[in-house]
Formats: C-alpha cells, structure tokens, sequence
C-alpha cells in the first residue's frame, strides 16, 4: 500500500527521540508548510470536486498545525523560527515545472510521497515516546496523514499516468532518507 521505496533507517528515530522538543517545533512548521503547498494546488488545479478535497485537506493540516502549538505550550516551549531540512527542497527540484499539467502530476506525487513518510514516522514516534501526551498526538495524526497520502496520490491520476512518476520520485525520496541529515526534523 504504501508508495516508499525503503523504511526510516533507525538512526531517524534515535535522533528523533534524542530530542523531541526540536522534532514538535519542526512538525508544527512542516503542518503549517503542508497547509499552504495544499492550498496552493487548489489554486493551481481548479476542478471543483478537486478543490473541495484539497481544501478539506488544507484546513485538516491547519488543525495539525494547531495541535502542534498546543502540544508546544505544554511543553512550556516556545514557538519560533526554525530552518527545515533539505529534504522537500530537494524532492522538489526532482519534480517537472513545466508544462502546467506535468508539474502537477509531479507536484501531486511528492506531496504523496511526503504524507506517505510523514505517516510512516508518526507511526513509529507513537509507539516509540514515553509521553502520553505526546503519544496521543501521534496517534491522533497518523491516519489523517494516511488519507492525505492516497487522495494526493488519487488526484495525481487526473494529469496522466502517475506510475511512471512515482517510481522515479520515491527512488529520490528513498535515496534523500537513506542519506539522511545531521539535524533533528520530521523529514530529516
Ligand atoms: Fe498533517
Ligand atoms: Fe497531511
């Protein structure tokens, strides 16, 4: 079912664990950053059943974004600026521009293929941290992220064949992870 071409490697999660304040920064960043790149495909792909889909979707990621505060201010942390990884900089400059119909598909794939890891990853944190609180709020996520990955995945159908695509893609999304960054986020 899922489209990724290799697991998380272990090392993820021990940073992850390693430090989960940075991780819950970074993860009300990338819910927010999710909000936005969806709510910038319904500009860029104006169907109204598609719309409608994508729009639900950018409100549910804003809820995200929401939850993650609150589990921020209950940690007694505060919100601030944070650098992401290179991870959807780099899964992007795979992606065609041009023309308008290819760089959705394309567009379409990675944002599956980024939902598809970040479920992967809430899955693993939920079972993985000690806090309940923080256990709960991964496991609340996990199946909207779930969805999220196949509706994307759906709506990349209606600008050609996405297989060809989705190989080529999740072998770069594999081969970022595997790489890996020295830093603590969700898609590091
Ligand atoms: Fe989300
Ligand atoms: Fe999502």
């Amino acid at each position: 079912m899922s489209p990724l071409l290799c697991p998380t490697p272990a090392r993820w999660l021990d940073r992850a664990l390693g430090d989960l304040d940075t991780l819950l920064l970074d993860h009300a960043h990338c819910e927010k950053k999710a909000a936005s790149t969806v709510l910038a495909l319904v500009f860029r792909a104006p169907e109204m059943e598609l719309s409608g889909a994508l729009s639900r979707m950018a409100r549910e990621e804003l809820t995200h974004f929401e939850m993650a505060l609150r589990e921020l201010k209950r940690r007694g942390l505060p919100y601030e600026k944070l650098p992401p990884s290179a991870y959807a900089g780099r899964l992007a400059a795979a992606c065609r521009k041009r023309p308008e119909s290819e760089g959705l598909l394309d567009a379409f794939v990675a944002g599956a293929l980024i939902e598809a890891r970040s479920c992967e990853r809430l899955a693993l944190l939920a079972n993985a941290v000690d806090d309940p609180h923080l256990r709960a709020f991964y496991h609340a996520l996990h199946p909207a992220e779930e969805r999220h990955h196949l509706l994307l995945l759906e709506a990349a159908e209606r600008f050609g064949d996405p297989m060809p695509r989705l190989a080529h893609l999740a072998a770069v999304e594999a081969a970022i992870v595997t790489e890996g960054e020295d830093i603590v986020r969700m898609h590091a």
